[in-house]
């Protein structure tokens, strides 16, 4: 222990003199006071007070600077980090971009700006303005701060001031009308004492925590998973794409579709868009012409078609001649030439301005409406064997 530190063991020197006051009023106008006199001051409050940095005499904050300079030097710094990898390091052709293609490059740069704009600053306001990791202050655990971070609102005059004393700082609290005028003293050695970042126990306790930390994640991730039973997923027999595979004659892992068939929950007809006729050609209604199904074909005809078609298909329209007209469905084109098919083709992909129906309805309805536009016909044109 040093020679200062035993002189002044036990003996309590002055941190502060602090006063109360309830209303936040009553602050502001007695913050404004004490900046007039005194720059080492502080004002505790339950809540934030607006305006009282202003009363306060604080100006404006440097702390953005710090934001500004750290973000644009690592976003320059980011910049140039990936005009080396794009320009020198690794040029690489994407997407028929020239190499160094800024646009691109933005949202890394904007990201980069506030990550590091915002985690210096909050580290800046901790470690050097704050002065934390700190566990002792002369105010903590005063009546004062019980007070002042309930229900009143305190301003504390500190001691450090180069205007301060005692006897003056105590009438100028009277005589703003502060309750419960009281001085704070400390200890100075209880106020030294305590964990501190550069104390070397701490830091190599803190080492200790690092090297446990890491190297137990790295034997966990690197070396456990190489051990039985964790291993058994990597060294079962199973098909990595891209690899050679000894199972199939061609060596490959990944196969072609066997020729001829059709792998189950797929469809081919998602890929007739752009020709009618193949479809007309290669597909049939796969559904029965059933009463269940009619009834579902006449719903969805109703909700979906109807309002151009008409209720029975006649090309009479209810929009009355907000949308164009279709023609009617019961044209020879329809009725006769085209097959089920190629009907719902037209509904799946639309056909020049009638809309494609295939994000409405499901497949099977779109079969389903095929079926109730063929009753529809044949309603209009009944066959003789329909009359019996
Ligand atoms: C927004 C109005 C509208 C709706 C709703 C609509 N259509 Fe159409 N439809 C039209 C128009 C307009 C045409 C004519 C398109 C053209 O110019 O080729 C047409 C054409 C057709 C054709 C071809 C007729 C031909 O002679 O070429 C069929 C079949 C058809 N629609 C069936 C349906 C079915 C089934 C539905 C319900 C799933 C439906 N439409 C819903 C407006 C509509």
């Amino acid at each position: 222990m040093s020679k200062s530190q035993k002189m002044n063991k036990n003996e309590e020197q002055l941190f502060a003199v602090t006063g109360q006051f309830e209303t936040p009023d009553d602050i502001m106008h007695a913050a404004e006071k004490a900046a007039c006199r005194y720059r080492k001051f502080d004002v505790h409050t339950p809540y934030p007070v607006h305006g009282m940095d202003g009363a306060m005499g604080l100006g404006e904050s440097p702390i953005g600077w710090v934001t500004i300079l750290v973000g644009s030097t690592c976003m320059l710094l980011m910049l140039g980090f990936i005009s080396w990898i794009s320009l020198i390091d690794y040029p690489i052709v994407w997407a028929g971009k020239p190499y160094f293609n800024l646009p691109g490059y933005i949202p890394i740069l904007f990201e980069i700006t506030i990550l590091t704009g915002a985690v210096t600053t909050v580290l800046v306001l901790f470690l050097i303005v704050s002065g934390f990791p700190r566990n002792n202050h002369p105010l903590h655990d005063t009546p004062y701060m019980q007070r002042v971070s309930d229900d009143r609102f305190g301003l504390c005059i500190e001691a450090a001031d180069e205007n301060f004393n005692e006897a003056e700082a105590r009438a100028l609290l009277e005589e703003m009308g502060a309750k419960d005028i009281a001085p704070i003293y400390f200890n100075p050695v209880e106020a030294d004492a305590g964990l501190r970042l550069s104390n070397p126990i701490f830091m190599v306790f803190l080492a200790g925590v690092v090297v446990v930390v890491s190297g137990a994640s790295y034997f966990a991730l690197n070396r456990m998973l190489e051990l039985p039973p964790f291993n058994w997923m990597n060294v079962q027999d199973k098909t990595v794409p891209q690899t050679l595979h000894t199972v199939f004659a061609d060596g490959r892992s990944m196969q072609k579709p066997v020729e001829g068939t059709v792998p189950r929950g797929y469809l081919p007809e998602d890929n007739y868009k752009e020709d009618p006729d193949a479809m007309a050609k290669y597909f049939a209604n796969p559904l029965p012409a059933s009463q269940e199904v009619f009834e579902l074909g006449r719903e969805k005809y109703e909700s979906r078609c109807s309002a151009c078609h008409g209720f029975y298909g006649e090309g009479d329209s209810r929009l009355q001649g907000q949308y164009p007209a279709p023609p009617t469905l019961h044209s020879k084109k329809v009725v006769d030439e085209w097959n089920d098919a190629r009907i719902y083709h037209v509904i799946t992909y639309g056909q020049n301005i009638m809309p494609a129906y295939a994000k409405q309805l499901t497949k099977d309805e779109r079969w389903a409406v095929v079926h109730y536009i063929r009753a529809l016909q044949r309603s209009l044109n009944p066959k003789e064997s329909d009359l019996q």
